[in-house]
């Protein structure tokens, strides 16, 4: 089994429980539960806080494997510090023996399932700007943003800059997706490409050099159904692209 849902953010505890996913008392380890970006449970600096280690342990004790692409809220600091594994034919971070990051640019083989992941996307919540910790006038500019209510992210403490993928990342997509013919049956990532962006919100997302190359994939891959998460609703796009958030879904 394979079942997929969207952002977490960290907030666990509602999504997972028994109440609202009893098909978990149905799953073993070699049934998959996957999050398309912004877990969340990678986010302290420095080290796995008090309460990441109660979640990361938590996950590792239920009967399913917990996967996850990255999202544009996550500590990459610290989730590119992870061991890197190869696992079911891509690459993942090994949280735990059964909660997996599954890396950019990667097919896995699931449950005779091909699956392409590719996480990251572009802040939307960032319009203040991004302060570093080492400008002389960070507590002036924060003191600023703050009175005026503006949103705005820190750099390597709230915001990082490998939530947008880099060039080497989506070459190792193409070549991947090269050796697969370019056909999957499932696309996972987190934003979504140029166009579909458009549908969902006009102009009020700005493409980047990550939505452009989604396009791309759009364009040029064969696939059944593209799961992303991002945009924090629940939503058809046509009939094979679907906006996930709160909602669980079984895919296989
Ligand atoms: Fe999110």
């Amino acid at each position: 089994m394979i079942y997929i849902t969207g952002d977490t953010h960290a907030d666990f505890k509602r999504r997972f429980n028994m109440d609202n996913f009893p098909e978990q008392m149905e799953m073993t380890k070699d049934d998959y539960v996957i999050i398309c970006g912004d877990f969340g449970g990678v986010w302290n600096v420095g080290q796995e806080s008090k309460n990441e280690k109660h979640w990361l342990d938590w996950f590792e004790e239920r009967s399913y494997t917990l996967l996850f692409v990255d999202g544009n809220h996550e500590n990459f600091d610290r989730l590119n510090s992870y061991p890197v594994k190869e696992w079911h034919g891509g690459k993942v971070h090994e949280l735990r023996p059964h909660v997996l990051h599954l890396m950019r640019g990667q097919v896995f083989e699931i449950d005779e399932k091909k699956i392409f992941t590719f996480g990251g996307a572009s802040s939307h919540d960032v319009t203040g700007g991004i302060l570093e910790t080492d400008d002389p006038d960070f507590k002036l500019k924060k003191k600023r943003l703050d009175k005026e209510y503006e949103l705005y992210r820190i750099n390597h403490l709230s915001w990082w800059e490998q939530e947008l993928a880099n060039e080497e990342e989506m070459e190792e997509g193409r070549n991947n997706l090269r050796k697969h013919d370019y056909t999957v049956d499932f696309i996972i990532t987190h934003c979504c490409s140029s166009s579909t962006q458009v549908l969902l919100g006009g102009t009020m997302y700005k493409p980047d050099r990550e939505t452009d190359y989604l396009e791309f994939i759009k364009n040029n891959v064969n696939y059944k159904k593209w799961f992303f998460g991002h945009y924090h609703d629940n939503r058809n796009i046509f009939d094979k692209e679907i906006l996930i958030y709160e909602q669980m879904i079984r895919i296989s």
